[in-house]
């Protein structure tokens, strides 16, 4: 293994995505937060992870300074080089994290002049501060992560574009808080965790699965319910033609119709889908107001799937998300696991995720997204 992947908020889905494109063999988790992968990945490509390293020293855990790391190896330039450590897997304070980089700096005088960049908060900097200090390339960040008494020492090669993310969210001429946002990295993995050339989304909404299909080069079409969102599809998809020059962009289409009558296109097709997730709530629903929710999408979800089950060949991918909600008493999911084998579909099953388990969602937020990775059977 020689590079390190730091895996996003929530690591178990960026495992599983991993997993899907490199497969099980080329990784090995490492920690609560990280990865060991064989080779290097562009993280462009990849929704789940934060930060990549080339690994410099495996082993057992020592201090910073006393790890038999061959610090030649460290990239100094004429003038002043700016560096700085990211701890993973450590409970530790900022403190900790600076003064390790100050002997480090001590340490390395001969060689040059060093300037510390040091963690906003915690023990590790963000992919902002990163790249606001010139850390890849002109610097180096040491990327430290420890996991039981092993430790891998790294040097950051690339970290989480967040602005092209930022850009691809807020600045699409049509957007609908009414609908619910899909974060680009979310809909990035699900398209990842298929491999079909055409993507369809039976609920696209704004787009957003269309667009980060187009982008990772597969073809994309999706459908919806309601006339504003496919013209809101229409619309950014116009808007995506003009940023950036996607030979399939030609090809794809917003078209009106009901998830659970929608003809999908012929030929080897995979559905990725952030369902629908019932309407907007203000605050925690109550479990008789889940009740009625999980009755009502239940059908949704049951009548959907059947009719696409009807056009698809066995063997299919379809990767959707569906709610699951947060009340006082914990998560209720909507109980669509039980319905799946009847329905036609087997959930994908990984070496490192457990994909029944698989809840996206932030603090706070009444409705969290189970994403439900399959195949016909
Ligand atoms: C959570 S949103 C999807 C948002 C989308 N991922 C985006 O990028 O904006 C769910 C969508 O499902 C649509 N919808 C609801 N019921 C539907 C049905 N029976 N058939 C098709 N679309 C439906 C809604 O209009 C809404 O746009």
């Amino acid at each position: 293994m020689e590079y390190v992947v730091i895996l996003g908020r929530q690591p178990e889905f960026g495992l599983a995505e991993l997993e899907s494109v490199v497969g099980a063999k080329a990784i090995a988790p490492f920690g609560n937060q990280a990865a060991l992968l064989r080779k290097s990945l562009d993280l462009n490509h990849l929704g789940g992870a934060q930060k990549l390293g080339r690994i410099l020293y495996r082993g057992p855990a020592h201090d910073l300074n006393e790890a038999p790391l061959n610090l030649n190896e460290l990239p100094l330039r004429e003038g002043k080089t700016n560096f700085g450590l990211s701890y993973y897997g450590v409970r530790a304070t900022t403190k900790f994290v600076t003064a390790a980089g100050l002997t480090l700096k001590k340490r390395l005088r001969e060689r040059g002049s060093l300037r510390l960049v040091t963690p906003q908060e915690g023990t590790t900097l963000s992919a902002a501060q990163v790249k606001f200090n010139g850390l890849i390339g002109k610097g180096f960040e040491l990327l430290i992560v420890v996991a039981d008494q092993e430790m891998v020492i790294t040097i950051t090669t690339q970290v989480q574009d967040i602005d092209s993310y930022a850009a691809r969210d807020y600045q699409r001429p049509a957007r609908s808080a009414k609908v619910g946002m899909l974060p680009p990295k979310l809909a990035q993995l699900m398209v990842n965790t298929t491999s079909a050339g055409l993507i369809y989304d039976p609920f696209c909404g704004t787009g957003v699965v269309l667009q980060e299909a187009l982008l990772l080069g597969r073809e994309a079409s999706g459908s919806d319910l309601n006339p504003e969102m496919v013209e809101a599809s229409r619309e950014n998809l116009e808007w995506l033609s003009k940023q950036i020059s996607l030979p399939k962009l030609a090809a794809s289409t917003a078209e009106l119709a009901d998830a659970r009558e929608v003809r999908l296109p012929p030929g080897p097709v995979g559905i990725v889908s952030e369902g629908y997730l019932g309407p907007n709530l203000s605050r925690k629903p109550t479990k008789p107001e889940v009740a009625e929710l999980q009755q009502e999408l239940l059908e949704l979800y049951s009548a959907s799937l059947r009719s696409w089950r009807e056009q698809l060949p066995k063997g299919a991918e379809v990767t959707i998300t569906i709610p699951a909600w947060q009340t006082q008493d914990g998560i209720i999911p909507l109980g669509l696991l039980d319905r799946l084998s009847d329905l036609g579909y087997t959930l994908k099953s990984f070496a490192h995720t457990d994909t029944r388990n698989l809840i996206y969602r932030r603090p706070g937020q009444a409705v969290g997204r189970q994403l439900l990775i399959m195949r016909t059977h």
